[in-house]
């Protein structure tokens, strides 16, 4: 059985004394939590966070990550870096990345390999756009980010890889994809990944799916056969509501 998988991705928000507040809060609210718990949080919020987080379930994660060792990489942020701060998952090829930053399935790749090499839990996220959509072209993008993005990845590295499925038209608009429909578009990426890396990493791969994922809906999306987790944006800044959403079974 895949163990479900919740991730916070706080985007830009936090400072570091506003991060320890907010995991103050959490902490009490989770400590039974059935599924991993991620929060992914800003890079000057990592340390403070790594300290509020001990003793309890929460795993600490970076939302992204150089593809170099080190060197002339200005704004970049590198592995080791990560995991001096405690971080143990990282966010890769985020859709804002991929919009305002030039992310390409090639950097992806890059990031990826080199997340891996380090020992860092990579998210990768992969979605349609809405012309995309509207265009029927959802499974042909998600095809290409799959095949380019997962390029020369070796099956057992998926041990260690959870996929987010994220379709860009739901990201913070309050429009979430329906239960089935996520379910069949995340049935689909499994089955690409089962053509490509065999039906063992298939079957074992954990695919999230994020989109204004909230308490009203995490229910019904994670009672999904192929939904494992969500990765949550805005509903993941209020303790109560990520709280609800790790805690949806009870
Ligand atoms: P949202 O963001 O939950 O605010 O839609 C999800 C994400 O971008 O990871």
């Amino acid at each position: 059985m895949r163990k479900p998988i919740i991730a916070g991705n706080w985007k830009m928000n936090k400072t570091a004394a506003e991060a320890v507040a907010l995991i103050n809060e959490l902490k009490p609210l989770v400590l039974k939590s059935k599924p991993e718990v991620v929060i992914c949080v800003p890079y000057t919020a990592l340390w403070a966070a790594k300290d509020a987080i001990a003793g309890s379930k929460i795993k600490l994660g970076a939302e992204n990550v150089a593809w170099a060792d080190s060197g002339a990489f200005t704004g970049e942020i590198s592995a080791d870096m990560l995991i001096e701060a405690g971080v143990e998952f990282v966010i890769i090829g985020h859709s804002e990345r991929r919009q305002y930053f030039g992310e390409t399935d090639e950097s992806v790749n890059m990031r990826l390999k080199q997340a891996l090499k380090k020992g860092l839990k990579p998210i990768v996220c992969v979605g349609e756009t809405l012309t995309e959509r509207e265009k029927n072209k959802t499974k042909r993008v998600l095809k290409k980010q799959i095949l380019d993005g997962f390029k020369d990845i070796a099956a057992e590295d998926f041990d260690n890889i959870v996929i987010a499925y994220e379709p860009v038209w739901a990201i913070g608009t309050g429009k979430t994809a329906t239960a089935e429909d996520a379910n069949k578009t995340i049935g689909y990426i499994r089955s690409l990944i089962k053509k490509t890396f065999g039906a063992e990493v298939a079957k074992n791969l954990r695919i999230q799916y994020g989109g204004s994922m909230k308490p009203s809906n995490a229910k019904e999306l994670m009672a999904m056969r192929n939904i494992d987790g969500g990765l949550i944006g805005g509903a993941a800044l209020k303790a109560g509501d990520f709280a609800a959403i790790v805690n949806y079974k009870d």
